[in-house]
């Protein structure tokens, strides 16, 4: 989604801003630009493709400004061409603008504009609007004529504006985008993100929804909607400086791959008390809470959807309530039975999702208890829920999703636990066995992530491969569905996932000696029926990669190859199973020279419907 990145101080803000903007690549972009004071006017640049190309067209000194806004667009309305990228400026552009998010009545107002003042529009996006009726509305006050143009506009947004005739100021609006600002000694920042901020300051603000927000060299006043200024106390965000950074990877992804043992036991530890009981962050969830939940939802969007899948097996089992996942998108529009009895758990790792967050505030509307399992810490999801857990993954750059997944489901058994021994559901022998397999999962991934080259040498022999099913049973046809999403976005092979015992009702028809079978056997209990869906498979001359759990040999009878990963309990398998199959993903859109870290047609955060 589209990245804003805003500065302003006493010197160069074109370093910063394309800096900023290039730590939000992740998020996803077709197009940048940037708009800053030169010389009395607003001189707004924009290139189509890689930052690189805008950088080239500001390296001149003559575009030094000590302000600047600027922006990375993925193209919704309008293709991403030059005249459609940000910043937007009204007509003589003595107001720019940079936007996140959609404007619904963007329409409507074009013609209002058109037809009542003439204004000629530039360009074929919704989000040109702003900045003509910021225009319209100025008159020597820049935060009056945002607060102006806010009341005409429907959707959401996270808007940063600049006026010529005000150099000294940038004023920003949010409504359902998210929008943070960093505190610096003598300058200040806004971003769509923090990872944008981290090189220059760790003091942040988050802005709330409908606040504006005037940054100045040397002061930020947040205002509330009825233009009430608005005391905020800063936030020290943890993530470090090089948190965000590549170190010695070619890539995010295989950083935050290897990233997994320590994320893990991060998630986990700094969540068990000195006598092994769980502290779910400053969740207030009591006995008498727990048992009246009689229903829950885990509703998310993509990946976060994968960790709920599994989640609900978990949970269901330890709480013994009765758990739906859907995603969110499905979700908000069907006829659901949420009341004071149900507990909604939201899995994001953005936390800006927009469906997830649409669907959040519904149930919460109708009464449901919200419980966000969330990474950005402070981003719109963990702040609109009643209780929060974080997933202490850190920055996640790679738009493919890797250690926000494997630390996602360790907060599913956490949750589970938790409940399920408050409750009564589960004893004491269950929970302590589950436990210790727990602190176990670090070390068993670092010994996977020693088969590297195994698994690589997999995705140089099976690369050319133009059909990959993965299937599995139980919790292994969770784990199957984050396998083929992994292959699918970054190495664009045509992939599907199935429960196994499903194959023979349709998809088997598929297979033939050119297919390329992942098949998951890590549960003891559903291991034999397997194997039998392996030799189904096999029968039709596919190619099978099995994964089984290490002593489990039977399956090498009727796979090609064979992933071993470490014995564990059935529940926490999913966690290992996950590691060679991102890895495997990794190598084969490597094999096949994808942009891995952004993969085509992908956004890291998806902020619109
Ligand atoms: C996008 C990303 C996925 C992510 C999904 C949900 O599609 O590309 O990697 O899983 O959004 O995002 P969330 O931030 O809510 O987990």
């Amino acid at each position: 989604m589209c990245g804003i990145v805003g500065y302003i101080g006493s010197d160069y803000a074109k370093e910063k801003v394309i800096d900023g903007l290039r730590r939000l690549e992740y998020r996803g972009y077709d197009s940048a630009g940037i708009a800053m004071p030169v010389s009395g006017a607003i001189q707004i640049t924009k290139a189509v493709g890689e930052l690189k190309n805008l950088e080239a067209k500001i390296s001149d000194p003559a575009f030094d400004a000590p302000v600047a806004i600027g922006h990375t667009r993925w193209a919704t309305h309008g293709k991403p061409t030059e005249l459609n990228a940000h910043p937007h400026g009204n007509m003589d552009n003595s107001i720019a603008i940079v936007h996140n998010g959609i404007i619904e009545n963007y329409q409507e107002l074009r013609e209002w504009l058109a037809e009542e003042y003439g204004i000629k529009f530039k360009s074929e996006t919704d989000s040109e609007v702003i900045a003509h009726l910021i225009g319209l509305y100025y008159d020597g006050d820049l935060l009056d004529a945002v607060n102006k143009a806010v009341e005409e506009m429907r959707g959401a947004y996270a808007v940063a504006a600049m006026a010529a005739a005000e150099p000294d100021k940038i004023v920003a609006v949010r409504k359902d985008a998210p929008l943070v600002v960093g505190a610096g000694n003598g300058f200040n920042m806004i971003a769509s993100d923090v990872p944008a901020l981290l090189k220059y300051t760790r003091d942040v603000y988050f802005i709330e929804n409908n606040e504006t927000v005037v940054l100045t060299k040397d002061s930020v006043v947040i205002y509330d909607e009825n233009g009430n200024e608005v005391q905020r106390d800063i936030q020290a965000v943890e993530w470090k400086a090089d948190a965000a950074d590549k170190a010695e990877y070619d890539h995010f992804m295989l950083k935050e791959i290897h990233e997994q043992p320590k994320v893990i036991q991060e998630t986990l530890l700094n969540r068990l008390n000195p006598d092994d009981s769980i502290k779910l962050d400053d969740i207030s969830m009591t006995k008498e809470d727990i048992d009246n939940f009689n229903k829950i939802y885990i509703i998310a969007c993509g990946t976060a959807y994968h960790a709920g899948l599994v989640g609900k097996m978990v949970i269901e089992k330890m709480t013994k309530i009765p758990v739906e996942i859907d995603v969110a998108s499905e979700f908000r529009y069907r006829d659901t039975f949420i009341d004071d009895k149900t507990l909604f758990i939201a899995i994001s790792q953005s936390g800006e999702t927009l469906d997830t967050l649409a669907a959040l505030r519904d149930a919460k509307d109708r009464g449901a208890r919200i419980l966000s399992v969330v990474n950005a810490v402070g981003s719109s999801i963990a702040r609109e829920s009643h209780d929060v857990f974080y997933t202490l993954a850190g920055p996640e750059v790679a738009v493919a999703s890797t250690k926000a997944y494997t630390t996602q489901l360790i907060c599913m058994y956490l949750i589970g636990l938790y409940m399920g021994s408050t409750k009564g559901t589960i004893d004491k022998e269950y929970y302590d066995f589950m436990l210790k397999e727990l602190k176990d999962l670090p070390g068993k991934v670092d010994r996977i992530l020693l088969s590297e080259e195994k698994y690589k040498k997999l995705a140089e022999r099976y690369h050319f491969n133009d059909h990959v099913f993965f299937i599995g049973r139980g919790l292994d046809s969770g784990v199957s569905y984050e396998g083929s999403l992994k292959l699918k976005e970054i190495s664009y092979i045509h992939s599907f996932a199935i429960a196994a015992g499903e194959l023979k009702h349709g998809t088997i028809a598929l297979m033939d000696k050119d297919s390329l079978v992942v098949a998951l056997a890590t549960q003891d209990r559903l291991y034999e029926k397997m194997v039998s869906n392996i030799v189904e498979v096999q029968a039709r001359g596919a190619h099978i990669i099995g994964l089984a759990k290490e002593g489990k040999t039977e399956i090498e009878k009727t796979s090609d190859e064979v992933i071993y990963i470490p014995q564990c309990a059935d529940e926490v398998a999913p966690v290992l199973a996950v590691i060679p199959l991102q890895i495997f993903a990794y190598y084969v859109a490597l094999e096949k020279g994808c942009n891995i870290d952004k993969p085509k047609n992908l956004a890291k955060s998806v902020t619109v419907e």
